[in-house]
């Protein structure tokens, strides 16, 4: 079984105080650090761009976990890498062509992944897992921070976990969405390696007790 990584989401954070906040994390023992990109059309919600996403990457030694939520992601690929990201992850629903956007990351050097939405089915990112190292299943709507967690995704989680299984594949499984230390655990035993997590981490006044309270509730 994969390691259990928690991947604090930056948009609960004050951006401001940001560099500590990333800090207390790391402390508390995360591993990744997400960064939400919205662009306003593909998700109701504008959050930042690449000099936001420069400034976190450069500031921390977590691994940049970029989570484009923008149309036609091909066309910024290339600026999220020259930003600092070390794992680039879009959304099928948002363009006509995944394929040639996972070449894409992986001609810039960096790790894909590959995201969908509630209603999205895994049936329709199966064609493209062998070309990631990570696929993010949402378990809220995207867009807004704070929201409930759905756990009727978890069953995603468990397929997608089988597939990989059966087929011989090594992509990691992320979770995003109302993660916190209540549903944790339910999400490492669907099958979930990366847990993202915003208010219940960086959007607390004890940054580094919330990830370490997180993270002690995976263990099983
Ligand atoms: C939502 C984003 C999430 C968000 C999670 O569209 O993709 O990463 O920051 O925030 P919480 O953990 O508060 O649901
Ligand atoms: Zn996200």
């Amino acid at each position: 079984m994969k390691r259990v990584k928690l991947s604090p989401s930056a948009l609960a954070c004050d951006f401001a105080n940001a560099g500590v906040q990333i800090k207390a994390a790391k402390d508390g023992g995360a591993e990744y650090l997400h960064l939400d990109v919205m662009d306003g059309i593909f998700v109701p919600n504008i959050s930042f761009g690449q000099p936001i996403v420069k400034s976190l990457s450069k500031c921390t030694d977590l691994v940049s976990d970029v989570h484009l939520m923008i149309t036609d992601p091909i066309r910024y690929i290339e600026d999220f890498a020259k930003a600092g990201a070390d794992i680039i992850t879009f959304h099928v629903e948002a363009t006509d062509d995944p394929q040639a956007v996972l070449a894409k990351i992986k001609a810039c050097g960096k790790k894909t992944g590959i995201s969908i939405k509630p209603a999205t089915p895994v049936d329709a990112i199966i064609p493209y897992l062998p070309m990631c190292d990570l696929v993010l299943v949402m378990t809220v709507e995207p867009g807004f921070g704070g929201q409930k967690f759905m756990s009727d995704m978890l069953p995603k989680v468990q397929q997608l976990k089988e597939y990989a299984e059966r087929n011989g594949l090594d992509y990691e499984i992320s979770i995003d969405g109302g993660v916190s230390a209540e549903n944790a655990k339910m999400c490492v035993l669907a099958g979930a390696n990366v847990l993202v997590a915003g208010s219940s981490v960086l959007g607390k006044e004890n940054i580094k007790e919330a990830a370490e309270d997180l993270l002690a509730a995976t263990v099983i």
